[in-house]
């Protein structure tokens, strides 16, 4: 029987997994140089807290959860997102109770049971950021320069940041009621109108051409913002400008979530056909009171790294000699002191390999060709007596005699 992976999962091995650990790590340092704190959160949690957090109405929670019961009857989920994990276990570690805003970084597997397709899987891999406990505009500018700052960090040009508001529980009383009264023009099948009862902003999502095209009439929010979440969006706007953030308002922005309130925004990459959001999150000023937490708003972004990954690759930004070890070592019969200098230039921070067996030299050579090693020495008695090697680089073949002493110098 020859096992293979389930169905439209992604995963990462030898060489390119090389460039999943970059990106990720990329990803994650300019919110780790802002003080957001690493989290590591359980993959699995009560399948309530789902239905709860992310809303009865979004096709996550009604088509795409991995959901079973586990063995002493609970009901389980294989976590669709992060947000509404992270809610959970800032309310049951109390962070809340301490300094605000708490400000928080994960990353790992997702689970949502979607059509796979390029850039869409069963399990992908995410970073995210949330800064929960206080509404100033300057956390939303600085959340979203973070994702901006990450994806710049790995060179990636090619993309644009999409924002808009979803504006206060006022402004979505006014819209939703002049929404509804739009829907009631549209003979909309029971279904859909089911799903708009659940959350009217959801028909903005509906892929259907015909939905599309009924939807370019509809009210959007944006225009029914109240006093306040104008002036919020406006110093968020502004605060994205002295950031030096290029954005376009989409007005019709709607993302998969019920919990977004106020500043929301996607990243698309331009280079990615139908799956092309690499990025995106927003504001959610009910989440925690709703999970029965305490009623702090809270913003926040997930990223997709296998997306971006994938736009790293489409733009060519992905350095060349990731993973690839900074020195290959032959021995021949001088394996003790081969493993000796290994040691001592692993411990300096590069990465050595020795070609081990009883391989002759034309079989070590190839193996040193195929590990990518950007030098190549060949150690024998004489290099030992005399304390000096011939150090090859592979790329040009230039060879330069050097003390195996100062080896390390040599290799920076
Ligand atoms: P999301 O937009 O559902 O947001 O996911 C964030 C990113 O994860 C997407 O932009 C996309 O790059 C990637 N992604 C989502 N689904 C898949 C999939 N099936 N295959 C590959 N990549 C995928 C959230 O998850 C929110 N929790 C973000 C957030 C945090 N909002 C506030 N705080």
């Amino acid at each position: 029987m020859n096992f293979q992976a389930p169905k439209g999962v992604s995963e990462y091995i030898p060489p390119r997994s090389a460039i999943f650990e970059f990106v990720r790590e990329q990803l994650s340092l300019p919110a780790k140089r802002a003080g957001y704190k690493y989290m590591e959160l359980p993959v699995f949690e009560d399948t309530a807290l789902f239905a709860r957090g992310v809303g009865e109405s979004t096709d996550i929670v009604t088509k795409e959860m991995y959901t079973f019961e586990d063995r002493g009857g609970r009901s389980i989920t294989l976590r669709p997102e992060g947000t509404a994990g992270v809610m959970r276990a800032v309310i049951e570690h109390g962070l809340d109770r301490g300094q605000l805003p708490v400000k928080v970084l994960y990353s790992g597997a997702y689970f949502r049971a979607e059509r796979p397709q390029k850039g869409r899987y069963r399990q992908f891999y995410q970073v995210g950021i949330e800064a929960i406990g206080l509404t100033d505009p300057l956390i939303d500018s600085e959340v979203i320069w973070l994702a901006d700052q990450a994806f710049k960090n790995i060179g990636l040009k090619n993309y644009r940041l999409e924002i808009t508001s979803l504006g206060d529980a006022k402004s979505r009383a006014a819209h939703r009621e002049d929404l509804l009264k739009f829907y009631e023009t549209l003979n909309l099948d029971e279904a859909t109108a089911e799903r708009a009862k659940l959350n009217p902003l959801r028909l903005f999502d509906d892929k259907r051409p015909e939905m599309i095209e009924k939807m370019e009439k509809a009210p959007v929010l944006l225009d029914y913002l109240s006093k306040e979440s104008k002036e919020h969006f406006e110093s968020v706007k502004e605060f994205l400008d002295q950031l030096g953030v290029t954005y376009a308002i989409n007005p019709r922005l709607v993302r998969g979530f019920d919990y977004y309130t106020g500043t929301t925004f996607e990243f698309i990459h331009t280079g990615l056909g139908a799956q092309s959001a690499i990025g995106g999150g927003g504001r959610y000023d009910r989440l925690m009171s709703e999970l029965g937490g305490q009623d702090l708003s809270g913003i926040g972004w997930g990223i997709g790294v296998d997306r971006t990954i994938l736009a790293a690759e489409e733009e060519g930004v992905i350095p060349s000699d990731l993973g690839l070890p900074d020195l290959f070592i032959i021995p021949l019969n001088t394996k003790h002191e081969a493993m000796k200098i290994a040691k001592e230039l692993r411990n300096a921070g590069h990465v050595v390999e020795i070609a081990f067996g009883e391989r002759a030299l034309k079989g070590a050579m190839k193996a040193a060709d195929k590990s990518g090693a950007k030098h190549l020495i060949v150690l024998g008695d004489t290099e030992i007596s005399t304390g000096l090697v011939d150090l090859k680089t592979m790329s040009t073949g230039d060879v330069k005699r050097v003390r195996i002493s100062e080896l390390h110098l040599a290799l920076q």
